[in-house]
């Protein structure tokens, strides 16, 4: 008998750094329609990486008629899609004028490197030691808030606008809110504490913008004088208002999460302790730490995971900037190949990686290591090095990363984990996920339903709109058919990697110094 249950759908937007997927996930958590859109990746110097912001909104209306084209192709009706989530790629910076909705420059993205420079000067400001215990994060490339200084000294149109005191500034989640919603006319200008707390404007404890890291920022440009979204929870009503046209207009929008934040809520990693590694164009690891942040000592992050009910939990984040994005480059820069799977079959035609030892350093090296004044570096090839070898070196490139994370979550959490949670793109290769295993030697978890990013924004959607109502109502959402990898390669070998990889990120610090 079909219940008013099997009735109720959620929408998800994911906006992800190459691709826009929009999806409709039934109560029991399943995709039943989805669609997929990439979008143009603008590279116009090494190290730099934008997006054309009104094309990523144009990918997320396509991809809602898609998905809607499928749902009701397969006899379902759009009046039955109760509310949107969306979830985002997190740091991406949008700069616009609030009297026009015009954007004023292309999105500089998070992996962008440009601002290494700004970022070793403001490292050497005095009192810029004590911002990651504000704030959480440390100053780098990766945060929002150089990509906004850097806009502000190169821009003209940035300054003149910012000058005339009209300049309006967003992450994804903001510009995505306030486009869907209409622009201008309804101003919807409003960013999730998930997604505020990448910027570095953004107190981690009161989740008010702060006033000594605005302080801090303004030594040649008042970031008083810039318009910053309201920052709210990531369940909300009303916050996020509703599509104005297409397919869903007139849809509420209801919750909202930055895109690492949604794979953990996806995983349904609500305790303390629960950890998740998400492999998409980077790779990110959070562990829930609970009502509390914690501040690391090893070169992690402190993140809000979400707000459901107006009380924040927190994660410890370990981010590596380059994942999805090696195979991509090994794909379509070298030519190894069409399709992302083949590079693992191609890694699978060697043994090992016969010595060579690949430092994906494209953006400098996130956590735990964060070296700004490195780029990729290969190490070890000699005549017996294949095309094999380096998609092997590829792949382990982000194991080894994961690794380092995990020692620095368990220096600062004083705990060892259980076994980690896996998902995203690079999950699918059985090869890379019992790499992990043998690097980390705890087992590693790959769910069946891998589009836990997407579910992530579904289920704060839903928890707004009483779709669910708690998470004993999730407990079997998404729980059965999971893989297990366990470690397979004995210790000593799987230390003996490590230190070369340790060495290799050794040698290749001060490159571009
Ligand atoms: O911090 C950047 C992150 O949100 C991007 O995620 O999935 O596009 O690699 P992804």
């Amino acid at each position: 008998v079909a219940s008013a249950d099997d009735k109720m759908f959620v929408g998800s937007i994911d906006q992800g750094t190459t691709s826009t997927r929009f999806l409709i996930f039934d109560k029991k958590g399943e995709p039943i329609a989805i669609h997929q859109e990439e979008f143009s990746q603008i590279y116009p110097n090494p190290g730099w990486h934008e997006h054309d912001p009104d094309e990523i909104i144009e990918t997320i209306e396509s991809c809602i008629e898609g998905a809607i084209r499928q749902f009701e192709k397969d006899g379902h009706f759009r009046e039955s899609i109760r509310c949107i989530g969306v979830t985002n790629q997190r740091e991406t910076t949008v700069l616009w004028d609030k009297t026009t909705g015009e954007a004023l420059y292309n999105a500089i993205v998070w992996t962008d490197t440009r601002t290494a420079g700004l970022a070793k000067e403001l490292k050497a400001r005095p009192g810029s030691e004590k911002l990651q215990g504000i704030c959480g994060e440390a100053i780098s490339s990766y945060p929002s808030v150089t990509k906004v200084l850097w806009m502000l000294k190169n821009v003209d149109k940035v300054r003149k606008v910012y000058e005339a005191g009209n300049l309006a500034f967003g992450t994804i989640d903001t510009w995505i809110m306030y486009k869907l919603n209409g622009g201008l006319e309804k101003n919807v200008f409003v960013s999730d504490q998930t997604n505020a707390s990448r910027t570095m404007f953004m107190d981690i404890r009161s989740l008010k913008y702060s006033d000594e890291m605005l302080d801090f920022f303004s030594y040649e440009y008042d970031m008083r004088k810039i318009a910053f979204p309201e920052i709210v929870r990531s369940a909300d009503i009303k916050a996020f208002g509703q599509i104005r046209s297409g397919p869903l207009a007139g849809k509420p929008i209801t919750g909202c999460l930055g895109d690492q934040s949604a794979a953990l809520v996806g995983q349904k990693g609500f305790d303390p302790g629960a950890a998740k590694n998400t492999y998409g164009t980077g790779c990110f690891l959070l562990y829930n730490t609970g009502k509390e942040p914690v501040f690391s000592q090893h070169g992690l992050l402190t993140t809000v995971a979400y707000n459901f009910d107006g009380s924040p939990v927190y994660a410890l984040e370990g981010s590596i900037a380059v994942a999805g994005s090696g195979v991509k480059f090994l794909m379509h820069n070298m030519g190894f190949s069409h399709a992302s799977h083949k590079i693992t079959e191609l890694a699978e035609t060697v043994q090992d990686n016969g010595g060579l030892v690949f430092v994906t350093a494209f953006s400098g090296l996130f956590a735990p290591y964060w070296i700004d004044d490195t780029q990729g570096t290969m190490f070890g090839i000699t005549q017996h090095t294949e095309r094999g070898h380096i998609a092997r070196a590829t792949l382990e490139a982000v194991c080894f990363q994961t690794k380092a994370i995990l020692d620095a979550m368990e220096q600062d959490s004083g705990k060892k984990l259980a076994e980690l949670k896996v998902d995203g793109g690079m999950s699918n290769s059985a090869l890379a996920m019992q790499t992990q295993a043998d690097l980390v030697q705890i087992p590693i978890v790959r769910p069946r339903m891998r589009e836990t990013t997407a579910l992530g924004a579904a289920i704060a959607a839903g928890f707004a709109s009483d779709v669910w109502k708690d998470f004993e109502e999730l407990k079997d959402v998404n729980t059965s058919g999971q893989t297990v990898f366990e470690p397979k390669m004995h210790l000593e070998d799987s230390r003996k990697m490590l230190k070369k990889w340790e060495k290799a990120v050794a040698m290749c610090k001060g490159w571009t110094a």
